[in-house]
């Protein structure tokens, strides 16, 4: 028997009490029991969004399902948007409102640099018309970490045009103050910080996005938000929501309203701060730039001489700890520790130490056990 610890991105590991939940007999979705975790859902997700203001609605979909909404409900075809990227998700909304026949001006930005608000702030002077500005908070390809509230108070001065943010791997990691940082669109996904198998999607709308849904003529069906508005009035769904998934959601979401949205963000911080102290004590070079370091997911140069995939599956396969690679240009070039959701202190020692006997063994120089006090000096800080 080995021992498994998932420590990638997403999907991340789901707590036993949220298991358990899901493992609950089925029960018919039309029905006042499911009726109130509809509810639980919907008043728990405000809370971890941050939102008051807002509609909070929920997908059986994986999270591009939410991107893909944003689009179809907001925008009209030829609509004007500004999609910054940064990395490979961001890269996703710009291929996305392309799709839908947006006419899209580019932000983009190496996948080391921050997308800079003035940029924004200039590209919509120059083009006041704009129904859309579109930024990735959390950039899990990158790991940066993107100034959404700066950008929300730039985009706030154009009442016609919508932010929306992709924070499919920065809610329940850091700070996401939708209704104080003017943030209409607020995607995430199941399968990161809220500790859930992947199947559910969740968006936020403010009350300018209502009014963008309400002018937007691109078709939609299966994610046209109105639906899933009436539907909420009376706590169900307009089609056969994910039941189990649901259930553990309810459940994830008390575990998360216990701890408390700050304390759990607050959590994040210190493991990713510790995560990167023990890395950078083994010598080893992060990817993020300082000023755009998220608490998700840790990126990180493999080190000269030492083959990236191979350090990836020797810490999977020899010692069970699942990290992720990079991606696209960066695949063999980095690799990224997700410190996401159910994680804690402990999580971060195993997989420093499973990273440095992986090291060890691929021939890397450096002082053995010095990411782990280095860690161990955070946490107990
Ligand atoms: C920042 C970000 N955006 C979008 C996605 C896409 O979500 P999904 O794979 O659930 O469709 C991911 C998934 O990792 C992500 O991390």
């Amino acid at each position: 028997m080995q021992k498994k610890y998932l420590m990638t991105p997403g999907p991340t590991t789901v707590p036993s009490e949220v298991l358990l939940a899901q493992a609950r007999p089925m029960i018919h979705h039309r029905t006042p029991d499911f009726n109130a975790c509809v509810r639980e859902c919907a008043e728990g997700l405000k809370y971890v969004f941050q939102t008051e203001l807002s509609d909070v609605l929920m997908f059986a979909s994986s999270g591009t399902g939410a991107m893909e909404s944003a689009i179809v409900n907001c925008f009209c075809p030829g609509d004007k948007v500004i999609v910054c990227y940064n990395g490979k998700f961001g890269q996703r909304m710009e291929s996305l409102s392309k799709a839908y026949g947006l006419e899209v001006t580019t932000l983009s930005y190496g996948w080391q640099q921050c997308v800079d608000p003035q940029d924004i702030a200039d590209a919509l002077a120059a083009a006041p018309d704009t129904r859309g500005v579109i930024v990735t908070q959390s950039e899990t390809s990158s790991g940066v970490l993107n100034d959404v509230e700066a950008v929300g108070a730039i985009v706030r001065a154009y009442p016609e045009c919508v932010l929306i943010v992709d924070s499919i791997t920065g809610i329940g990691a850091v700070e996401c103050k939708t209704d104080e940082w003017g943030l209409d669109v607020v995607m995430t996904g199941s399968q990161k910080g809220l500790m859930l198998p992947p199947g559910l999607a969740a968006c936020t709308v403010s009350p300018k996005a209502w009014k963008a849904y309400e002018r937007s003529t691109l078709p939609k069906f299966y994610f046209d938000w109105g639906k899933y508005r009436k539907s909420l009035k009376d706590d169900t769904t307009p089609f056969t929501p994910a039941v189990s998934l649901m259930i553990g959601l309810a459940e994830a979401l008390r575990l998360i309203r216990e701890e408390g949205i700050e304390n759990v963000i607050a959590r994040h911080a210190k493991l990713a701060e510790a995560t990167r102290q023990g890395c950078v004590a083994l010598g080893l070079e992060l990817f993020a730039p300082p000023e755009g370091r998220g608490n998700a997911v840790t990126p990180v140069w493999v080190p000269e001489g030492i083959d990236g995939k191979k350090l990836v599956s020797t810490l999977k396969n020899k010692y069970g700890v699942t990290i992720a690679g990079g991606q696209d240009d960066y695949a063999g070039r980095i690799f990224r520790v997700g410190h996401l959701g159910y994680v804690g202190d402990f999580d971060v020692i195993v997989v420093l130490a499973a990273l440095e006997m992986a090291l060890k063994e691929l021939g890397y120089v450096f002082e053995a056990g010095a990411g782990i006090k280095a860690a161990e000096a955070v946490l107990m800080g």
